[in-house]
Protein backbone atom coordinates (compact mmCIF):
# COMPACT_ATOMS: atom_id res chain seq x y z
CA UNK A 1 0.00 0.00 0.00
CA UNK A 2 1.37 3.32 -1.22
CA UNK A 3 2.26 5.87 1.84
CA UNK A 4 -0.21 8.86 2.56
CA UNK A 5 0.99 11.87 0.35
CA UNK A 6 3.31 14.35 2.90
CA UNK A 7 2.37 17.66 0.44
CA UNK A 8 -0.91 18.53 -0.40
CA UNK A 9 -1.92 20.24 -3.65
CA UNK A 10 -4.41 23.46 -2.76
CA UNK A 11 -7.38 23.14 -5.31
CA UNK A 12 -9.60 25.75 -6.27
CA UNK A 13 -12.89 25.19 -7.54
CA UNK A 14 -14.31 27.57 -10.53
CA UNK A 15 -18.22 27.52 -11.13
CA UNK A 16 -19.51 24.95 -8.39
CA UNK A 17 -22.52 23.91 -10.06
CA UNK A 18 -24.00 20.94 -10.21
CA UNK A 19 -21.19 19.11 -11.69
CA UNK A 20 -18.62 20.87 -9.44
CA UNK A 21 -20.64 19.90 -6.33
CA UNK A 22 -20.52 16.21 -7.45
CA UNK A 23 -16.78 16.21 -6.96
CA UNK A 24 -16.68 18.45 -3.49
CA UNK A 25 -17.24 15.29 -1.63
CA UNK A 26 -14.41 13.46 -3.26
CA UNK A 27 -12.19 16.14 -2.40
CA UNK A 28 -13.17 16.66 1.53
CA UNK A 29 -11.46 13.06 1.45
CA UNK A 30 -9.02 13.07 -0.92
CA UNK A 31 -5.50 12.62 0.30
CA UNK A 32 -3.06 15.06 -1.08
CA UNK A 33 -5.71 17.66 -2.09
CA UNK A 34 -6.50 20.46 -0.22
CA UNK A 35 -9.74 21.99 -1.03
CA UNK A 36 -8.69 25.95 -0.81
CA UNK A 37 -10.86 27.67 -2.56
CA UNK A 38 -14.26 28.37 -4.96
CA UNK A 39 -14.52 31.09 -6.99
CA UNK A 40 -18.49 31.58 -8.38
CA UNK A 41 -20.21 34.64 -9.83
CA UNK A 42 -23.36 33.56 -8.56
CA UNK A 43 -23.47 35.02 -5.02
CA UNK A 44 -26.46 32.84 -3.49
CA UNK A 45 -23.47 29.63 -4.85
CA UNK A 46 -20.75 32.07 -3.08
CA UNK A 47 -22.73 32.02 0.54
CA UNK A 48 -23.60 28.60 0.02
CA UNK A 49 -20.22 27.42 -0.39
CA UNK A 50 -18.49 29.75 1.86
CA UNK A 51 -21.40 28.03 4.70
CA UNK A 52 -20.27 24.58 3.66
CA UNK A 53 -16.47 25.15 4.05
CA UNK A 54 -15.70 28.04 6.16
CA UNK A 55 -12.19 28.14 5.76
CA UNK A 56 -11.88 27.40 2.14
CA UNK A 57 -11.44 31.48 0.70
CA UNK A 58 -14.36 32.76 -1.66
CA UNK A 59 -13.84 34.40 -4.85
CA UNK A 60 -16.19 36.25 -7.62
CA UNK A 61 -13.97 35.12 -10.68
CA UNK A 62 -11.33 32.89 -11.97
CA UNK A 63 -9.08 36.14 -12.15
CA UNK A 64 -9.21 36.75 -8.38
CA UNK A 65 -8.48 33.15 -7.32
CA UNK A 66 -6.06 32.68 -9.62
CA UNK A 67 -3.95 35.82 -7.85
CA UNK A 68 -3.91 34.25 -5.06
CA UNK A 69 -0.05 32.96 -5.37
CA UNK A 70 -0.81 29.95 -2.71
CA UNK A 71 -3.55 27.83 -5.26
CA UNK A 72 -1.81 25.27 -6.48
CA UNK A 73 -4.63 24.11 -9.00
CA UNK A 74 -7.63 24.80 -10.42
CA UNK A 75 -10.80 22.56 -10.85
CA UNK A 76 -12.81 23.77 -14.09
CA UNK A 77 -16.50 22.89 -13.30
CA UNK A 78 -18.20 26.50 -15.13
CA UNK A 79 -20.27 26.09 -18.38
CA UNK A 80 -18.95 25.01 -21.71
CA UNK A 81 -17.87 27.86 -23.27
CA UNK A 82 -15.62 29.16 -20.40
CA UNK A 83 -13.75 25.66 -20.24
CA UNK A 84 -11.42 26.90 -23.09
CA UNK A 85 -10.77 30.38 -21.62
CA UNK A 86 -10.75 29.29 -18.17
CA UNK A 87 -8.00 26.76 -18.46
CA UNK A 88 -6.03 28.91 -20.63
CA UNK A 89 -6.42 32.16 -17.66
CA UNK A 90 -5.55 29.34 -14.87
CA UNK A 91 -2.13 27.77 -16.81
CA UNK A 92 -0.86 31.11 -17.70
CA UNK A 93 -0.96 32.16 -14.00
CA UNK A 94 0.86 29.33 -13.63
CA UNK A 95 -1.87 27.07 -12.26
CA UNK A 96 -2.60 22.96 -12.53
CA UNK A 97 -6.09 22.56 -14.15
CA UNK A 98 -8.75 19.60 -13.99
CA UNK A 99 -11.43 21.10 -16.96
CA UNK A 100 -14.42 19.30 -16.47
CA UNK A 101 -16.42 17.47 -19.92
CA UNK A 102 -16.78 18.80 -22.74
CA UNK A 103 -13.11 19.29 -22.69
CA UNK A 104 -14.06 22.60 -25.77
CA UNK A 105 -16.56 23.88 -27.85
CA UNK A 106 -13.97 22.88 -31.00
CA UNK A 107 -10.39 20.74 -31.53
CA UNK A 108 -8.85 24.71 -32.17
CA UNK A 109 -9.81 25.51 -28.59
CA UNK A 110 -8.53 22.12 -27.52
CA UNK A 111 -5.42 22.42 -29.24
CA UNK A 112 -4.91 26.28 -27.41
CA UNK A 113 -5.85 24.36 -24.14
CA UNK A 114 -2.50 21.73 -24.95
CA UNK A 115 -0.68 24.61 -25.86
CA UNK A 116 -0.85 26.34 -23.19
CA UNK A 117 -0.20 23.61 -20.50
CA UNK A 118 3.08 22.65 -22.77
CA UNK A 119 4.03 26.15 -22.61
CA UNK A 120 3.72 26.83 -19.03
CA UNK A 121 4.34 23.59 -17.89
CA UNK A 122 1.54 23.08 -16.37
CA UNK A 123 -0.59 19.71 -15.71
CA UNK A 124 -4.17 19.79 -17.67
CA UNK A 125 -6.29 17.12 -16.84
CA UNK A 126 -9.85 15.83 -18.85
CA UNK A 127 -11.20 15.26 -15.96
CA UNK A 128 -14.78 13.84 -14.47
CA UNK A 129 -16.03 11.15 -16.66
CA UNK A 130 -16.84 7.87 -16.15
CA UNK A 131 -13.95 6.54 -18.10
CA UNK A 132 -12.15 7.36 -14.59
CA UNK A 133 -14.31 4.17 -12.77
CA UNK A 134 -12.58 1.58 -11.36
CA UNK A 135 -14.64 -0.74 -13.03
CA UNK A 136 -14.12 0.59 -16.70
CA UNK A 137 -10.44 0.51 -16.00
CA UNK A 138 -10.34 -2.73 -14.75
CA UNK A 139 -12.44 -4.12 -18.03
CA UNK A 140 -10.00 -2.75 -19.99
CA UNK A 141 -6.77 -3.89 -18.21
CA UNK A 142 -8.74 -7.72 -18.45
CA UNK A 143 -9.58 -7.37 -22.23
CA UNK A 144 -5.50 -6.35 -22.72
CA UNK A 145 -4.58 -9.68 -20.56
CA UNK A 146 -5.95 -11.33 -23.38
CA UNK A 147 -7.50 -14.04 -20.81
CA UNK A 148 -10.57 -14.02 -22.45
CA UNK A 149 -9.21 -13.87 -25.84
CA UNK A 150 -9.54 -10.41 -28.33
CA UNK A 151 -11.67 -7.99 -27.80
CA UNK A 152 -14.82 -8.36 -29.97
CA UNK A 153 -17.08 -5.60 -29.79
CA UNK A 154 -18.24 -2.69 -27.42
CA UNK A 155 -21.38 -1.31 -26.68
CA UNK A 156 -22.35 1.28 -24.41
CA UNK A 157 -26.53 2.04 -24.53
CA UNK A 158 -28.22 4.57 -22.03
CA UNK A 159 -31.12 5.43 -21.33
CA UNK A 160 -32.05 8.21 -19.02
CA UNK A 161 -33.81 10.93 -18.34
CA UNK A 162 -31.05 14.10 -18.97
CA UNK A 163 -33.64 16.27 -20.58
CA UNK A 164 -35.71 16.36 -18.07
CA UNK A 165 -33.53 17.83 -15.67
CA UNK A 166 -32.94 21.86 -15.36
CA UNK A 167 -30.63 23.27 -17.65
CA UNK A 168 -29.84 26.65 -17.33
CA UNK A 169 -29.82 29.52 -20.18
CA UNK A 170 -26.29 28.20 -20.98
CA UNK A 171 -27.26 24.56 -21.38
CA UNK A 172 -29.81 25.31 -23.62
CA UNK A 173 -27.95 26.54 -26.34
CA UNK A 174 -26.59 24.49 -29.11
CA UNK A 175 -23.87 27.23 -29.84
CA UNK A 176 -22.46 26.55 -26.44
CA UNK A 177 -22.53 22.80 -26.40
CA UNK A 178 -26.15 21.92 -25.57
CA UNK A 179 -27.32 18.22 -25.34
CA UNK A 180 -26.69 15.12 -24.79
CA UNK A 181 -24.29 14.57 -27.68
CA UNK A 182 -22.21 17.56 -25.81
CA UNK A 183 -22.58 16.27 -22.52
CA UNK A 184 -22.94 12.22 -22.69
CA UNK A 185 -20.45 11.66 -25.04
CA UNK A 186 -17.66 12.13 -22.98
CA UNK A 187 -18.65 9.34 -20.10
CA UNK A 188 -19.85 6.81 -23.04
CA UNK A 189 -16.93 7.34 -25.79
CA UNK A 190 -14.40 8.08 -23.22
CA UNK A 191 -14.98 4.78 -21.51
CA UNK A 192 -15.09 2.75 -24.61
CA UNK A 193 -12.02 4.32 -26.32
CA UNK A 194 -10.17 3.32 -22.75
CA UNK A 195 -11.31 -0.30 -23.14
CA UNK A 196 -10.85 -0.59 -26.96
CA UNK A 197 -7.07 0.89 -26.90
CA UNK A 198 -7.98 4.62 -27.59
CA UNK A 199 -7.37 4.69 -31.41
CA UNK A 200 -10.65 5.47 -32.97
CA UNK A 201 -10.63 5.26 -36.82
CA UNK A 202 -14.13 6.29 -37.73
CA UNK A 203 -17.69 7.43 -36.94
CA UNK A 204 -20.76 7.44 -38.77
CA UNK A 205 -23.55 8.83 -35.94
CA UNK A 206 -27.09 10.39 -35.66
CA UNK A 207 -28.32 12.77 -33.83
CA UNK A 208 -32.13 14.12 -33.21
CA UNK A 209 -33.36 16.84 -31.71
CA UNK A 210 -36.71 15.81 -31.81
CA UNK A 211 -38.83 17.28 -28.66
CA UNK A 212 -40.40 20.66 -28.96
CA UNK A 213 -39.72 22.05 -25.36
CA UNK A 214 -35.67 21.74 -25.46
CA UNK A 215 -33.93 23.02 -28.29
CA UNK A 216 -31.36 20.64 -28.40
CA UNK A 217 -30.12 16.70 -28.80
CA UNK A 218 -32.10 14.40 -27.56
CA UNK A 219 -30.75 11.55 -28.42
CA UNK A 220 -27.46 9.92 -30.69
CA UNK A 221 -26.50 6.20 -32.16
CA UNK A 222 -22.92 6.09 -33.08
CA UNK A 223 -20.87 3.06 -34.88
CA UNK A 224 -17.67 3.39 -33.94
CA UNK A 225 -14.96 1.35 -35.40
CA UNK A 226 -11.45 1.52 -34.16
CA UNK A 227 -8.06 1.34 -36.06
CA UNK A 228 -7.76 -2.77 -35.58
CA UNK A 229 -11.39 -2.92 -36.82
CA UNK A 230 -13.49 -3.65 -33.06
CA UNK A 231 -16.58 -2.26 -33.74
CA UNK A 232 -18.07 -0.22 -31.29
CA UNK A 233 -21.66 1.09 -30.50
CA UNK A 234 -22.66 4.54 -28.84
CA UNK A 235 -26.05 5.11 -28.16
CA UNK A 236 -28.39 7.79 -25.53
CA UNK A 237 -31.66 8.51 -25.04
CA UNK A 238 -32.07 11.03 -22.75
CA UNK A 239 -35.95 11.48 -22.46
CA UNK A 240 -36.48 9.87 -19.45
CA UNK A 241 -39.28 7.36 -20.10
CA UNK A 242 -37.30 4.42 -19.65
CA UNK A 243 -33.84 3.21 -17.92
CA UNK A 244 -31.39 1.22 -18.89
CA UNK A 245 -30.57 0.30 -14.89
CA UNK A 246 -33.87 -1.40 -15.31
CA UNK A 247 -32.32 -3.62 -17.21
CA UNK A 248 -29.03 -4.34 -15.30
CA UNK A 249 -30.55 -4.14 -11.88
CA UNK A 250 -34.03 -2.97 -11.93
CA UNK A 251 -33.18 0.58 -10.59
CA UNK A 252 -34.03 3.88 -12.04
CA UNK A 253 -31.16 6.28 -12.44
CA UNK A 254 -33.79 9.57 -11.88
CA UNK A 255 -34.60 11.83 -9.41
CA UNK A 256 -38.08 12.09 -10.18
CA UNK A 257 -41.31 9.92 -9.87
CA UNK A 258 -43.23 9.19 -13.51
CA UNK A 259 -45.95 11.71 -12.32
CA UNK A 260 -43.18 13.93 -11.86
CA UNK A 261 -41.44 13.57 -15.13
CA UNK A 262 -45.25 13.93 -16.96
CA UNK A 263 -45.97 17.34 -14.76
CA UNK A 264 -42.27 18.91 -15.90
CA UNK A 265 -42.71 17.58 -19.83
CA UNK A 266 -45.79 19.66 -19.20
CA UNK A 267 -44.43 22.44 -17.99
CA UNK A 268 -41.60 22.86 -19.91
CA UNK A 269 -44.30 22.47 -23.31
CA UNK A 270 -46.43 25.34 -21.94
CA UNK A 271 -43.16 27.52 -21.08
CA UNK A 272 -44.27 27.59 -17.08
CA UNK A 273 -41.19 25.58 -15.92
CA UNK A 274 -38.50 27.82 -14.10
CA UNK A 275 -35.50 25.63 -15.11
CA UNK A 276 -33.17 28.62 -13.17
CA UNK A 277 -34.91 28.18 -10.26
CA UNK A 278 -34.71 24.39 -10.28
CA UNK A 279 -30.97 24.55 -11.19
CA UNK A 280 -30.25 26.59 -7.94
CA UNK A 281 -31.84 23.86 -5.71
CA UNK A 282 -29.88 21.41 -7.31
CA UNK A 283 -26.75 23.30 -6.82
CA UNK A 284 -24.80 23.64 -3.61
CA UNK A 285 -27.09 24.39 -0.55
CA UNK A 286 -30.15 23.75 -2.34
CA UNK A 287 -33.31 22.48 -1.18
CA UNK A 288 -32.55 19.38 -3.78
CA UNK A 289 -28.65 19.35 -3.68
CA UNK A 290 -26.83 16.01 -3.89
CA UNK A 291 -30.41 13.86 -4.62
CA UNK A 292 -29.51 13.12 -8.07
CA UNK A 293 -31.08 9.76 -8.20
CA UNK A 294 -32.57 9.83 -4.93
CA UNK A 295 -35.57 7.91 -6.85
CA UNK A 296 -33.09 5.37 -8.65
CA UNK A 297 -34.34 3.03 -6.28
CA UNK A 298 -38.04 2.97 -7.54
CA UNK A 299 -39.15 -0.52 -7.99
CA UNK A 300 -35.69 -1.97 -7.48
CA UNK A 301 -34.42 -5.03 -7.08
CA UNK A 302 -31.03 -5.35 -7.60
CA UNK A 303 -27.74 -4.39 -6.10
CA UNK A 304 -26.11 -0.79 -7.00
CA UNK A 305 -23.60 -1.39 -9.80
CA UNK A 306 -20.38 0.39 -9.82
CA UNK A 307 -20.04 3.85 -12.39
CA UNK A 308 -22.31 6.73 -13.39
CA UNK A 309 -25.76 5.16 -14.25
CA UNK A 310 -25.64 8.14 -17.35
CA UNK A 311 -23.25 6.17 -18.54
CA UNK A 312 -25.93 3.06 -19.00
CA UNK A 313 -24.84 -0.70 -20.19
CA UNK A 314 -21.18 -0.83 -20.87
CA UNK A 315 -21.25 -4.46 -22.25
CA UNK A 316 -18.27 -6.18 -23.50
CA UNK A 317 -17.60 -8.89 -25.66
CA UNK A 318 -14.40 -10.75 -26.30
CA UNK A 319 -13.57 -14.13 -28.16
CA UNK A 320 -14.06 -16.23 -24.92
CA UNK A 321 -16.25 -14.45 -22.66
CA UNK A 322 -17.92 -11.00 -21.67
CA UNK A 323 -17.76 -7.54 -18.70
CA UNK A 324 -20.07 -5.34 -17.68
CA UNK A 325 -20.38 -3.23 -14.53
CA UNK A 326 -20.84 -5.54 -11.36
CA UNK A 327 -22.24 -4.61 -7.93
CA UNK A 328 -18.45 -4.80 -6.23
CA UNK A 329 -16.88 -3.99 -9.06
CA UNK A 330 -16.93 -6.13 -12.53
CA UNK A 331 -19.20 -8.91 -13.78
CA UNK A 332 -17.06 -11.08 -15.75
CA UNK A 333 -18.54 -14.29 -17.93
CA UNK A 334 -16.54 -17.12 -19.00
CA UNK A 335 -16.61 -21.00 -19.59
CA UNK A 336 -17.31 -21.27 -15.70
CA UNK A 337 -20.21 -18.26 -15.54
CA UNK A 338 -20.72 -15.54 -14.18
CA UNK A 339 -17.53 -14.48 -11.60
CA UNK A 340 -18.35 -10.92 -9.18
CA UNK A 341 -15.24 -9.72 -9.46
CA UNK A 342 -14.27 -7.20 -6.03
CA UNK A 343 -12.49 -4.13 -6.22
CA UNK A 344 -12.69 -3.22 -3.00
CA UNK A 345 -8.72 -3.29 -2.63
CA UNK A 346 -7.74 -0.63 -4.81
CA UNK A 347 -8.15 1.91 -1.85
CA UNK A 348 -5.77 4.17 -3.13
CA UNK A 349 -6.58 3.96 -6.77
CA UNK A 350 -10.17 4.74 -5.80
CA UNK A 351 -13.07 4.35 -8.18
CA UNK A 352 -14.62 7.16 -9.97
CA UNK A 353 -14.14 11.07 -8.61
CA UNK A 354 -11.64 9.56 -5.69
CA UNK A 355 -9.57 8.03 -9.02
CA UNK A 356 -9.34 11.42 -10.91
CA UNK A 357 -8.47 13.01 -7.96
CA UNK A 358 -5.38 10.17 -7.47
CA UNK A 359 -4.11 10.36 -11.06
CA UNK A 360 -3.96 14.69 -10.82
CA UNK A 361 -2.67 14.82 -7.18
CA UNK A 362 -0.06 11.87 -8.29
CA UNK A 363 0.56 14.31 -11.67
CA UNK A 364 1.46 17.02 -9.39
CA UNK A 365 3.17 15.72 -6.59
CA UNK A 366 4.91 13.04 -8.06
CA UNK A 367 5.71 14.06 -11.83
CA UNK A 368 3.64 10.69 -13.28
CA UNK A 369 2.23 12.50 -15.95
CA UNK A 370 -1.61 11.96 -15.85
CA UNK A 371 -3.24 9.47 -18.62
CA UNK A 372 -6.73 11.81 -19.24
CA UNK A 373 -4.12 14.67 -20.27
CA UNK A 374 -5.71 17.18 -22.72
CA UNK A 375 -4.78 15.31 -25.58
CA UNK A 376 -6.57 12.25 -24.31
CA UNK A 377 -9.43 14.58 -23.40
CA UNK A 378 -9.17 16.58 -27.43
CA UNK A 379 -9.30 12.92 -28.73
CA UNK A 380 -12.89 11.89 -27.14
CA UNK A 381 -13.81 15.53 -28.14
CA UNK A 382 -12.92 14.66 -31.81
CA UNK A 383 -15.06 11.75 -31.73
CA UNK A 384 -18.48 13.62 -30.61
CA UNK A 385 -17.46 16.14 -33.20
CA UNK A 386 -17.51 13.55 -35.68
CA UNK A 387 -20.91 12.23 -34.38
CA UNK A 388 -22.12 15.50 -35.09
CA UNK A 389 -20.50 16.10 -38.26
CA UNK A 390 -21.45 12.36 -39.37
CA UNK A 391 -25.16 12.79 -38.91
CA UNK A 392 -25.46 16.07 -40.69
CA UNK A 393 -23.47 14.62 -43.53
CA UNK A 394 -25.00 11.49 -43.39
CA UNK A 395 -21.39 9.85 -43.83
CA UNK A 396 -18.66 8.15 -41.97
CA UNK A 397 -16.22 11.01 -40.62
CA UNK A 398 -12.14 9.70 -40.71
CA UNK A 399 -10.60 10.80 -37.64
CA UNK A 400 -6.80 11.52 -36.98
CA UNK A 401 -6.61 13.00 -33.68
CA UNK A 402 -6.58 10.11 -31.29
CA UNK A 403 -3.99 8.62 -28.92
CA UNK A 404 -3.78 5.30 -27.46
CA UNK A 405 -3.82 4.18 -24.46
CA UNK A 406 -0.47 2.88 -22.95
CA UNK A 407 -0.11 -0.91 -22.10
CA UNK A 408 1.29 0.23 -18.89
CA UNK A 409 -1.50 2.35 -17.65
CA UNK A 410 -3.56 0.95 -13.72
CA UNK A 411 -0.89 -1.75 -14.33
CA UNK A 412 -0.52 -1.60 -10.40
CA UNK A 413 -4.76 -2.41 -10.20
CA UNK A 414 -5.80 -5.56 -7.96
CA UNK A 415 -7.58 -7.56 -10.17
CA UNK A 416 -8.52 -10.78 -8.50
CA UNK A 417 -9.79 -12.79 -11.46
CA UNK A 418 -6.24 -11.48 -13.15
CA UNK A 419 -4.27 -12.46 -10.06
CA UNK A 420 -6.07 -15.71 -9.42
CA UNK A 421 -4.70 -17.16 -12.82
N1 LIG B 1 -18.87 15.13 -15.38
C1 LIG B 1 -20.13 15.15 -15.04
O1 LIG B 1 -20.72 14.11 -14.77
C2 LIG B 1 -20.84 16.48 -15.01
C3 LIG B 1 -22.07 16.61 -14.36
C4 LIG B 1 -22.68 17.86 -14.39
C5 LIG B 1 -22.07 18.93 -15.04
N2 LIG B 1 -20.88 18.75 -15.65
C6 LIG B 1 -20.22 19.86 -16.37
O2 LIG B 1 -20.08 20.97 -15.51
C7 LIG B 1 -20.24 22.17 -16.24
C8 LIG B 1 -21.28 23.02 -15.57
O3 LIG B 1 -22.52 22.33 -15.60
P1 LIG B 1 -23.49 22.36 -14.34
O4 LIG B 1 -24.57 21.41 -14.59
O5 LIG B 1 -22.71 22.24 -13.10
O6 LIG B 1 -24.05 23.84 -14.50
P2 LIG B 1 -24.27 24.91 -13.37
O7 LIG B 1 -24.93 26.06 -14.05
O8 LIG B 1 -24.94 24.31 -12.19
O9 LIG B 1 -22.80 25.30 -12.93
C9 LIG B 1 -22.03 26.31 -13.52
C10 LIG B 1 -21.55 27.23 -12.40
O10 LIG B 1 -20.61 28.14 -12.97
C11 LIG B 1 -20.91 29.45 -12.49
N3 LIG B 1 -20.39 30.38 -13.49
C12 LIG B 1 -20.91 30.71 -14.70
N4 LIG B 1 -20.11 31.55 -15.36
C13 LIG B 1 -19.04 31.76 -14.55
C14 LIG B 1 -17.87 32.55 -14.67
N5 LIG B 1 -17.61 33.24 -15.78
N6 LIG B 1 -16.99 32.54 -13.65
C15 LIG B 1 -17.22 31.83 -12.52
N7 LIG B 1 -18.34 31.06 -12.35
C16 LIG B 1 -19.22 31.04 -13.36
C17 LIG B 1 -22.41 29.48 -12.34
O11 LIG B 1 -22.83 30.49 -11.46
C18 LIG B 1 -22.68 28.07 -11.81
O12 LIG B 1 -22.60 28.02 -10.39
C19 LIG B 1 -20.61 21.78 -17.67
O13 LIG B 1 -19.50 21.90 -18.48
C20 LIG B 1 -21.03 20.33 -17.54
O14 LIG B 1 -20.74 19.58 -18.71
C21 LIG B 1 -20.26 17.56 -15.63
Amino acid sequence: MASAPTKTTRMGMVGIGVGGAEILPAMDSAAGIELYAGADINPVTRERFHARYPEAKVYDSIEAMCADPDLDAVWISTPNRFHAPHTIYALEHGKHVVVEKPMALSIQEAHAMNEAAAKYNRILAAGHTDSYGLHNRAMRRIALSGRLGKLSSLQAISFSDWIVRPRSAEEQDPAQGAGVVWRQTPHQVDTMRLIGGGLVRSVRGTTKADVSYRPFTTFYSAYLEFEDGTPAYVFHDGKGYFFTGELLNGQRNSRYSDAQRKEIRRAMDTGMRDDEADKQALRIGGEHAGNQFQNRDAGGRGPRLQGNPDAGMILVSLERGAMRAGAHGVYVYDEDGQHDIDLSANATGGSGRQGELVEFRKAILEGKPPFHDGRWGMATLEVALAIMQSAQERKEIMLSRQVAVPDSYDAELIIPYLDNE
